[in-house]
């Protein structure tokens, strides 16, 4: 079966798509799937092939290589930010009944709508940091934001990963340079009250036969909060996989990851980031498609979970193509 890891994007994290790329390839066996990578930028979609780019034909997403054509029964989506993490590309392969290995539009685009998804959370008992939404060219109607969710701050831009764009405003001086620098990978930003306390993340995935919660990781930035360069850089945070959690503890965050990938109806792989302030867990925000490169969150947990990641990489190929 030929499969497209599918990477690349229109956004910033475009750099951590091209190493999550080279993680997925390694962790597909081999032995089951033809892998091919394929590119998709706002320039150019092609597939990658022995050194050589084949220009993808968008009306059936094929290609077509020494003369013979190509088409894929399953598209593996590691592009991180839109269009593969917003639920574009997930409309479209939908439209040419492509299987794929994330959730579908819906989901895709509220889990990408930090705002929206967390608001709608809210709505189902998951605790979230007091936020507001700010939007290009629109003036904030409300009173003076730090008056309403105190400081420090933090703003981000609200669609973005990879923490491209996020600051922690300490003062009232740095909350207007903040919000332009958030407003230059997203059009919204979000702007949320300070939770004090540590950062946990867990990952997971379901199939009508598995249920897999990873085991949990605690991050602990050297940096400020965990930036980009702490994400990136193995020696600007420490991760520890299994989280040094009380028992009771890690079973109330990896129930509450496993009742959120529901809510939103997810598919795949998830990974679901947290505070842990005083005892109680507040909702940071869902990755549909998260980063996959050597020193990301999922292959760490994986490997601290004992499962075999080819295993589990055949576990979402087949359960996308059935
Ligand atoms: N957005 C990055 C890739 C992540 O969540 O892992
Ligand atoms: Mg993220």
């Amino acid at each position: 079966k030929n499969i497209a890891v599918v990477y690349g994007g229109d956004s910033s994290e475009i750099v951590v798509s091209r190493k999550s790329a080279q993680g997925v390839l390694s962790f597909i066996d081999s032995s089951k799937y033809n892998t091919v990578a394929v590119l998709i930028t706002l320039e150019k979609w092609v597939a990658e092939s022995d050194g050589c780019e084949y220009p993808i034909d968008k009306n059936d997403f094929s290609f077509t290589k020494n003369g013979e054509k190509v088409l894929f029964n399953c598209a593996y989506i590691t592009i991180h930010g839109t269009p593969g993490e917003d639920g574009r590309l997930q409309g479209y392969f939908d439209m040419l009944k492509i299987p794929y290995s994330t959730c579908g539009v819906l989901a895709a685009s509220l889990t990408f709508n930090k705002f929206a998804c967390n608001t709608y959370l809210k709505g189902f008992g998951v605790s979230v940091a007091d936020s507001l939404l700010i939007r290009k060219g629109t003036e904030y109607a409300g009173e003076n934001i730090a008056d309403k969710l105190g400081l420090p701050l933090f703003i981000k831009p609200n669609a973005g990963g990879s923490s491209f764009g996020i600051s922690k405003a300490k003062t009232f001086e740095e909350i207007e340079p903040a919000i332009l620098k958030a407003f230059e990978e997203s059009n919204e930003v979000i702007i949320e009250s300070f939770i004090s306390g540590h950062e946990f993340t867990c990952g997971l995935y379901k199939t009508p036969e598995k249920e897999c919660v990873f085991p949990i990781t605690e991050v602990i930035p050297a940096n400020e909060f965990f930036d980009f360069e702490a994400k990136y850089n193995a020696e600007k945070a420490q991760e520890i996989t299994p989280a040094r959690l009380p028992q009771e503890t890690t079973d109330r965050i990896q129930k509450i990851t496993s009742l959120i990938y529901d809510i939103l109806g997810c598919k795949g792989i998830a990974r679901v980031d947290y505070m842990l302030s005083d005892n109680k867990i507040f909702l940071l925000e869902v990755n549909t498609t998260p980063g996959m490169t050597p020193t990301s969150f999922i292959p760490q947990q994986i490997k601290a979970a004992g499962l075999d990641i080819k295993e589990v990489f055949t576990d979402i190929i087949e359960d996308s193509i059935n």
